[in-house]
């Protein structure tokens, strides 16, 4: 089967409107993330007609450079970083005359002055002022005082007070903890209205991850047995093969719950079990997301022993290479009590899942990259076929690959030819990749895309935030108070700590080795 190789620009859920003009402007334009992601991604959107007809990026950092010096490395970083290779001369020197570079503080007003003044030079001859997008990519502790920085100087106010052209993109970490969190979300909302603010989540962005409303809401097949009566549990797993790299520092404060599970498991989560929502519109969407997330049953400090398991890696084999233990790597504790791998089990308390358990689970220096979400039916009431080999009749699996090799297959049995009524489990699988045969976008081409031209849908709003910290506050907490004893427990390149295992089987059943 084949299908139109740029489906994919036109299969995004955005519903908002491309603007004629816009200037984004990047606080941390100096960092990483600028370079492995944000301008790769702009210049990929460069490069399929996706951007704004005028638009220009605006870099901003303390370090000290020329515009060219500027353009001269972010030209290799999207000749390193973008999924397409700088592929086009013509239209990078096009994307090129169009980034800046402004150095300034980002606590001192007059360097907020400066950037004001030069933004304020793409009004003039501008038929349409242009959207301003700013995207804050510095240290998290900076965010809530840039915020207030640009407003005090004019460069945000609020839409409601007539200002309808200004959006702020927030990186991931927002706050590290419930409090911390309500402290950023006032903040912010002092100098913005909701409707301006753009909370990122990578995992919104992916292709697979929005294919989860597309798959549940425009097939009907799956909605009647979407339930407490078909589905056994859900598995949801974000395995890393990867350790933590050089974020050592980073990782120490955050560990994997903060990391993994409060932003991109709990997404997925709620996409999978929320009810359809009203419409396709960015609130319709995420108030069933927060509805999801307020019926997600709280466990207290007392109550994690027994629905969660941690664990941290020691040395291992990875791709037949000696790697080191967490406590090995750079920036690391040598007794670090910091988490690398968590399960939780949740169940939800509505009448779509009541009693369902939903097994999340996360870990770096796993064996295999795998992200999916599996739904395990019940199996049929009756055994019929007690004459054939098998033990037991496996129970049909739904399983939506996130990625790598993403894709869709459902388990089932069938009856292998010959004289013996005997079953086995085969499986239907979709495979983007046989199907589209291109690359599809990558998560922050579509995020920035949605952002520029206003629709916020795959985007985390306030409430989710604050709602989904007090989901993980519990674990957080009482892992920092109760120090692991038989950390490291798990080997790198394994499947995670035998504890994870025995979890699953106290409940009879097991983990999948995807
Ligand atoms: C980031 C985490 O948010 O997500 C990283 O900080 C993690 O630690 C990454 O590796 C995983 O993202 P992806 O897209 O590779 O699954």
């Amino acid at each position: 089967m084949s299908i139109d190789p740029h489906a994919y620009a036109t299969t995004g859920l955005s519903q908002g409107k491309r603007p004629q003009a816009c200037v984004l402007t990047i606080f941390g334009a100096s960092g990483d993330l600028t370079k492995r992601k944000l301008i790769p991604a702009l210049y990929n959107l460069a490069l399929e007609n996706r951007l704004p007809e005028r638009f220009a990026v605006v870099g901003y950092a303390r370090s000290e450079m020329s515009h060219d010096v500027f353009r001269a490395k972010m030209r290799e970083a999207v000749s390193e970083f973008s999924r397409t290779g700088l592929k086009d001369e013509s239209i990078w020197s096009e994307f090129a005359a169009n980034l800046y570079f402004i150095p300034g503080s980002y606590n001192e007003p007059t360097s907020y002055k400066n950037l004001r003044d030069f933004l304020d030079g793409f009004d003039r001859g501008s038929r349409v002022p242009p959207v301003r997008v700013f995207y804050l990519a510095t240290p998290p502790e900076l965010y809530g005082s840039v915020i207030q920085q640009i407003a005090a100087v004019g460069l945000a106010s609020r839409e409601s007070d007539g200002d309808p052209r200004t959006r702020v993109i927030i990186e991931k970490p927002f706050g590290t903890d419930l409090q911390t969190a309500q402290e950023l979300n006032r903040k912010v909302h002092e100098a913005l209205d909701e409707s301006q603010v753009y909370r990122i989540d990578h995992y919104l962005g992916k292709e697979t991850v929005q294919n989860i409303m597309v798959f549940r809401f425009a097939n009907a097949v799956f909605e009647p047995i979407w339930n407490r009566r078909y589905v056994d549990h859900v598995q949801i797993t974000a395995a890393e093969t990867v350790g933590v790299e050089n974020r050592g520092g980073y990782y120490e404060h955050a560990g994997v719950v903060r990391d993994m599970f409060q932003n991109h498991l709990l997404q997925l989560l709620c996409l999978t079990a929320m009810e359809p929502p009203v419409g396709f519109s960015a609130d319709a969407v995420r108030d069933e997301k927060g509805k999801l997330l307020k019926s997600v049953r709280p466990i207290a400090p007392e109550e994690v022993a027994a629905a969660a398991v941690r664990g941290q890696y020691g040395p291992g084999r990875m791709a037949g290479k000696e790697v080191v233990g967490y406590r090995q790597e750079p920036d690391v504790g040598k007794d670090s009590p910091t988490p690398t791998y968590a399960a939780i089990k949740f169940f939800i308390d509505n009448w779509r899942w009541e009693g369902v358990p939903f097994y999340l689970r996360s870990g770096k220096r796993l064996a295999k990259r795998v992200t999916e979400i599996a739904i395990q039916f019940k199996r049929p009431p009756l055994l019929l076929f007690k004459s054939c080999a098998v033990e037991d009749v496996s129970p049909n699996v739904l399983v939506n690959r996130i990625q790598p090799d993403e894709g869709v297959s459902l388990t089932f049995e069938v009856k292998p030819p010959g004289p013996d009524l005997c079953v086995s489990p085969l499986s239907l699988d979709f495979k983007y990749e046989q199907a589209f045969g291109n690359s599809p976008p990558e998560a922050y081409e579509t995020l920035l895309e949605d952002c520029i031209e206003g629709d916020s849908t795959l985007f985390t709003r306030h409430d989710w935030v604050e709602l989904a910290w007090s989901l993980m506050d519990p674990f957080i907490q009482t892992w920092q108070i109760s120090k692991p004893r038989d950390f490291p427990n798990y080997e790198a390149g394994s499947w995670g700590p035998k504890e994870a295992d025995d979890f699953l089987q106290r409940d009879g059943r097991r983990w999948r080795r995807p």
